[in-house]
């Protein structure tokens, strides 16, 4: 009940606040708050106006070639997202229908990395927020398995550690910390084309080695590590020692490229050693962010002590998976993908995205300046650095901020620790960057490239302009 002068005023005003024009009422003539939560309420039109004119100070995502996360996503999946924003994942028993989307999601991708499969059994896997996590997950059961060995032999259990190439993504990184395992890095090498050896990565290794990460699409330049001969390398390494230490790939980008783009090549459960996979969702899966997924070559690989019941949502509900809540959203956007696209779908867009990053590398080769970093491309994405950098006056900083005056998000950093003195740009080719728009980023370059040149001009030689067609 409302009584009293104050209250009558404090009507009039919300009444007034309701006429008010958006930008002529008092929400939106102070500053927004920053560190308190604020006393009282605002219309929801003058709270939107907000935080979406906040935004707008964000890069815009389309133009993000820096992210190999989904930007694009059609009319259809949005309608679904909006229809399903309110699925809680964990709610199992609540929404039983979406739960049997994520299990048909994990089988058919446990079939896509040729898992053993039993069409009477559901394959071993779930759906996580995003490869990290599924990486925790994965490296988890890793660390279980072997230390539940060690304990049976009367063994020291302490010093757990994990083999990766220096080239790993930071998310291996954070597993290591936050779960006390020694994680070990061989160096990448320029004399190795700007790759990681495998046969380092078995020299690592000893009887406390929990595992040895392949990643198929580095973070770096987006190789496609030989995970076949690190499979062979450890099958050998194993029947010399007696070890069983297991591979675990970390297919966060390639997972949802290569059953389309390379279906011939074995890098998945089709290899012995390899033991579990991540892969992301919401990059070549292309969900919107919010997706990954972990998956096991078989039941047995996944230590049943990591897999909770729990009763309070009705029924027993098996959760293996760091956060409890989660969107369900994202999955339901998994499955959309997987019936709408098919292999075909998939294979039409990855093979896009892949003739515009070969049209750009060819112009990369054609010009004076820059210098593929792979011999090979098998994602789409583009790695590149400049010929000459040290004598050139200018450096691949300079190119990715200059591109930023025209919306372009192309990121420059240096190669992993062995070749930390090489610094790159990176260009990925996602769902919706189009023939078109990579020929104004083209065109952009150019300028951009003529700019510095003229800033530099003792440094550089004159150049004609790359054809833009
Ligand atoms: C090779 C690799 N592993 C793991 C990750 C982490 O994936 P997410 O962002 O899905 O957690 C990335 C992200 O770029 C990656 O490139």
């Amino acid at each position: 009940m409302l009584h009293g002068k104050k209250s009558e005023e404090r009507i009039a005003l919300e009444v007034k606040e309701v006429i008010n024009p958006v930008f002529g009422g008092r929400d939106l003539l102070r500053p927004a708050p920053k560190f308190k939560l604020p006393r009282e309420e605002m219309p929801p039109r003058n709270a939107y106006q907000l935080v979406h004119d906040e935004l707008m100070l964000d890069g815009h995502s389309r133009l993000n070639l820096a992210t190999f996360v989904t930007t694009w996503i059609e009319t259809e999946a949005q309608q679904l997202m909006s229809e399903t924003f309110d699925k809680n994942m964990i709610d199992k028993d609540e929404y039983p229908q979406t739960a049997e989307l994520e299990m048909r999601c994990v089988n058919i991708i446990a079939d896509l990395f040729h898992a053993k499969s039993d069409e009477n059994e559901n394959a071993c896997g779930c759906s996580t927020i995003g490869s990290s996590e599924a990486a925790m997950l994965c490296g988890m059961a890793m660390k279980w398995n072997w230390r539940k060995k060690r304990a049976k032999q009367g063994k020291d259990t302490s010093k757990p550690n994990f083999v990766t190439g220096s080239d790993v993504q930071v998310c291996w990184e954070k597993f290591g910390v936050y779960w006390d395992i020694e994680l070990r890095h061989a160096p990448m090498k320029k004399e190795n084309g700007y790759r990681v050896d495998m046969k380092d990565l078995v020299e690592l290794c000893d009887e406390n080695t929990i595992g040895v990460l392949g990643i198929l699409g580095t973070t770096y330049t987006g190789e496609y590590q030989d995970i076949e001969k690190l499979d062979r390398l450890m099958a050998e390494y194993n029947a010399r020692t007696g070890y069983d230490i297991p591979i675990h790939v970390d297919a966060a980008s390639g997972g949802f490229i290569a059953p389309f783009l390379d279906p011939d090549l074995a890098w998945d459960f089709r290899l012995e050693g390899v033991k579990s996979i991540n892969v992301s969702g919401h990059k070549f899966g292309l969900v919107a962010p919010g997706v990954g997924w972990a998956l096991w070559k078989d039941w047995s690989c996944l230590p049943e002590e990591l897999i909770f019941h729990v009763n309070y949502l009705g029924g027993d509900m098996p959760t293996f998976a760091i956060n409890f809540s989660r969107p369900g959203a994202q999955v339901i956007l998994q499955y959309y993908n997987f019936v709408r696209l098919g292999f075909e779908g998939y294979r039409k867009i990855h093979t896009a995205n892949l003739n515009v990053v070969n049209h750009l590398k060819r112009l990369v080769e054609d010009s004076e300046l820059g210098e593929m970093v792979l011999d090979e491309i098998k994602m789409p994405l583009l790695s590149f650095k400049l010929k000459d950098d040290k004598h050139l006056g200018f450096t691949v900083y300079d190119i990715s901020d200059k591109l930023r005056r025209y919306g372009w998000q192309v990121p420059a950093y240096t190669l992993a620790r062995g070749c930390e003195d090489v610094s790159i740009l990176r260009i990925v080719a996602k769902e919706g960057f189009s023939y078109d728009l990579a020929s104004l980023l083209v065109q952009h370059v150019f300028e951009v490239m003529e700019e510095l040149k003229a800033e530099h001009p003792n440094r550089v030689k004159p150049s004609t302009a790359p054809k833009i067609c």
